[in-house]
């Protein structure tokens, strides 16, 4: 999507790689400020995805091939190059364990490389794998916008839990994206924007890229989305998705779950956006998600910009006290209307959802 620097529109991508070096959105400093980052080798990049420098299925997944494939340019001159790739594989797959795209990602590069016979060919195999990944992301994020524009009236509000924008992808994002399509036709949507904490993605990135785009919205904090459902305000909800079961189980940023329930108790539409990178066909139900723990630091500080315009940090609990901060929690199946993908929209027929057309 653009970005305004200095008064001049740039399009710009979440991550992309020029050479062996993997370039990315710094996610960590917005939106206070716009800066890229560098990753020359694939540890760097790893550290990336696990710092959170990058994140959001779609983009961890972009970037997850193209550690893949800067392994693979390393390994060019190595003596045991199978060996210093499966030990990529492994590391990559290790650094977050819930966003399925990381694994779709590391294996479709692993596949290109296993189909070739050659290590030179292996090797641009792989960096051309990775490119595809990041550009089917792309493709498969503005088609969901066309098919989730469908579902929104002329006039209509939208309430998203966290970011799933375009800088949770590669490109269009899936939650926001029927709304940047709406734009386009014309229509006039009010996005209500929370996940304010612990990580406050509403806060700075959705309401960042929305600004961004000229889209009328209202941060709220989280525990203002069910009041608001029930007032009337929120027409329906999108959210994105980082892992998807077979039966319809869907792991996204803790918190949702509550939106889930909020919408049914408000009896408004509850939809969720994502590609099909991101359904698990081997998870069958959202128990066999595994839910990233990540550190009590996010509970304990936040980070923000001081007055005086310093990126500072400040803490918010008191010294001794042990806190939780689950990443991710599972909305079950029943509580969503419908998937939003690039295939079309799959509704909740009574006896569940029909996953087979995204399979054809
Ligand atoms: O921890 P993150 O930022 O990588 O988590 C992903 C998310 O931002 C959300 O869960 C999002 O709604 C799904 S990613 C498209």
């Amino acid at each position: 999507m653009k970005v305004k620097l200095d008064g001049i529109e740039k399009h710009f991508r979440t991550v992309w790689m020029k050479g062996s070096t993997v370039c990315m959105i710094d996610q960590r400093l917005l939106p206070h400020r716009f800066k890229l980052l560098k990753c020359r080798n694939y540890l760097d990049t790893i550290e990336a995805i696990k710092n959170m420098t990058v994140r959001g299925a779609g983009a961890i997944g972009a970037t997850a091939g193209y550690a893949m494939a800067q392994a693979a340019l390393e390994s060019a001159n190595l003596r045991k190059p199978l060996k210093y790739l499966f030990m990529a594989a492994d590391k990559i797959k290790a650094s977050r364990p819930t966003a399925q795209n990381l694994f779709y990602a590391v294996d479709r590069v692993c596949n290109a490389i296993n189909n070739e016979e050659t290590l030179e060919s292996a090797v641009k195999a792989a960096v051309l794998e990775a490119n595809a990944i990041a550009n089917d992301d792309a493709e498969a994020c503005r088609k969901i916008g066309e098919f989730g524009n469908t579902l929104l009236g002329v006039k209509d509000s939208v309430l998203t839990h966290c970011n799933a924008g375009w800088l949770a992808f590669v490109d269009n994002g899936s939650a926001l994206s029927p709304v940047y399509a709406a734009k386009a036709a014309g229509k006039q949507i009010i996005v209500y924007s929370d996940e304010t904490r612990p990580r406050l993605q509403g806060a700075n990135l959705t309401s960042w890229e929305l600004l961004n785009e000229g889209i009328e919205h209202y941060v709220i904090p989280d525990n203002a989305a069910g009041a608001f459902m029930r007032d009337g305000r929120i027409g329906l909800v999108i959210v994105g998705a980082d892992r998807i079961a077979n039966n319809g189980d869907t792991a996204n940023k803790i918190g949702t779950y509550e939106k889930a329930i909020c919408a049914r108790a408000a009896g408004i539409p509850f939809y969720v956006a994502a590609p099909t990178s991101t359904f698990d066909v081997n998870c069958r139900s959202g128990r066999d998600i595994p839910i990233e723990y990540r550190s009590e630091d996010e509970v304990h500080w936040i980070y923000g910009m001081t007055e005086k315009g310093k990126r500072g940090r400040v803490k918010v609990t008191p010294e001794g006290s042990k806190a939780l901060n689950p990443a991710f929690d599972v909305t079950p199946a029943e509580y969503i209307s419908g998937f939003i993908t690039e295939k079309g929209i799959i509704l909740n027929e009574n006896k569940g959802f029909d996953f087979e057309k995204l399979w054809k």
